[in-house]
């Protein structure tokens, strides 16, 4: 069985004795956790602190995106060999926030996914309607074209690496989180989708995030909500205390259904 992932997404938030700081909670708070997979992802700036500290420990360092060639003249830019040379194990691609404000789109990232592929670092693939697009009712068309075309020419073995990330684009920074429903309606897409490339066994393997208005309140259903495998965290991972909360959430959801195994 597949271990939950709780990614915390800090954005462009703190400096490095900030992240030193709140790094050394969630360390301690997590102790020896071995049933769900916590993840870090600073800001770059902060990446080579957080990384000392993951050095020991049960902890993942992730960054916030990529560039997808390996070195070259692309100023401002970072590259993959560059985040796995800091001991960075994922990488979010295609996170709503770099699709709207900086207009990345899909052939961008499907070059990024496979960049990181290449690199042998973990994409985090990002997907996500609009509220416009729910309300005409083209989540599902959305969704399937962002994960098809951030797949197109990637080997199997490649696609059963990536981790999928379900975010709402109406539901991130809002307070407001899409339902146990909605959630399972898009995560069962994406499922399905990866059975058509992978068969069966491997998309069941997969793990498929959901992000947008995560929060310790919420953690608890989230976790029970069929077909989560995991959150991505914006605003709460900020907290070392509640985004404890959240991990416990899933801790507890991962070994009640081992018990039942
Ligand atoms: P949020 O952000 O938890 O603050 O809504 C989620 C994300 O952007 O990944």
């Amino acid at each position: 069985m597949k271990t939950p992932l709780v990614v915390g997404n800090w954005k462009m938030h703190g400096s490095c004795a900030e992240a030193r700081t709140l790094t050394g909670c969630i360390r301690q708070g997590t102790g020896a956790l071995r049933t769900v997979e916590v993840a870090l992802a600073p800001p770059f700036t902060a990446l080579s602190t957080v990384a000392t500290i993951l050095k020991r420990g049960n902890l993942r360092l992730a960054a916030q995106n990529v560039h997808w060639e390996e070195a070259g003249a692309f100023t401002g830019e970072i590259s993959p060999k560059m985040l796995r040379d800091l001991g960075c194990r994922y990488v979010i691609v295609g996170h709503s926030e770099r699709r709207h404000l900086f207009h990345e789109d899909n052939r961008t990232i499907a070059k990024k996914i496979a960049a990181l592929l290449r690199t042998e670092l973990g994409p985090i693939l990002c997907v996500g309607e609009t509220l416009k697009e729910r309300d005409k009712g083209t989540t599902v068309r959305v969704i399937s074209r962002q994960v098809l075309s951030a797949l197109k020419g990637l080997p199997k073995n490649g696609i059963g690496k990536i981790t999928f990330a379900y975010e709402p684009v109406w539901a991130i920074g809002t307070g407001r989180n899409a339902n146990p429903d909605q959630i399972t309606h898009v995560h069962s897409r994406i499922r399905e989708i990866l059975k058509g490339l992978l068969g069966k066994a491997k998309a069941t393997n997969c793990r498929i995030l959901y992000g947008g208005s995560a929060r310790p309140e919420n953690a608890g259903e989230l976790a029970g909500t069929p077909e989560v495998d995991g959150l991505l965290v914006g605003g709460a991972s900020l907290r070392a205390e509640g985004f404890l909360k959240i991990i416990r959430e899933f801790s507890r959801s991962w070994r009640g259904q081992s018990l039942e195994e």
